[in-house]
């Protein structure tokens, strides 16, 4: 298994971005650290501040479902997220999840790429813009344009990386769930051919 443990104790203790000071832990990944396949998310919501568990809320949810449909197993996967804490606007309610700015990606940026050079997986799968963009250097992407098609993380050693749109996108937007299917339906052939499920 890999020795995370070193890891593991500098995220724990981060405070290498205001994010600190208002989460209630730092969500670090689901500890799967054989895994072969990982997915990255954009950055702990609520639910995954409360419980320190990464897609545990409503786009989990949705994120269980599509595996679930495309037959693949989420224990099978390290889960993981961009930025480590929760991004919140404060509000009366306890605030409302906002994105990571690009100084909290670029604090987080090494224990992102560390987490991948330890476990070095076979496929990263990306959800949304924010970990895609930290694949592509800072550089925005344009989802419609890139989600479906396989490009490389050469920081990281060159692991394949799979952009998905981020499954938060289709609880607000049901237009993409047709492309989504067809991304995961070739994300599953593609796992397949490669013997990773
Ligand atoms: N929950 C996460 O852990 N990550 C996301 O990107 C969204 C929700």
């Amino acid at each position: 298994m890999a020795d995370m443990s070193h890891w593991e104790q500098c995220v724990l203790n981060c405070s290498a971005c205001p994010l600190c000071a208002t989460r209630t832990q730092v969500v670090c990944g689901n500890r799967n650290y054989d895994a072969t396949i990982a997915l990255i998310g954009e950055a702990p919501g609520r639910e995954e501040d409360r419980l320190g568990t990464p897609f545990a809320g409503s786009a989990g949810a949705v994120l269980d479902q599509f595996l679930a449909d495309s037959g693949i197993d989420r224990r099978k996967l390290y889960i993981t997220n961009t930025v480590k804490c929760r991004p919140y606007t404060p509000t009366e309610k306890g605030g409302r999840n906002r994105k990571p700015k690009k100084s909290e990606i670029d604090a987080c940026k090494p224990f992102l790429m560390a987490e991948m050079l330890v476990i070095e997986p076979q496929l990263i799968v990306t959800l949304g813009a924010t970990p895609l963009s930290v694949v592509m250097d800072g550089k925005l992407p344009k989802m419609e344009d890139e989600h479906g098609r396989l490009r490389r993380w050469e920081l990281v050693g060159g692991i394949e990386v799979f952009p998905l749109y981020h499954p938060a996108a289709l609880i607000y937007d049901r237009s993409k769930t047709a492309a989504y299917r067809q991304d995961m339906e070739n994300l599953r052939l593609l796992l397949t051919q490669r013997g990773l499920i």
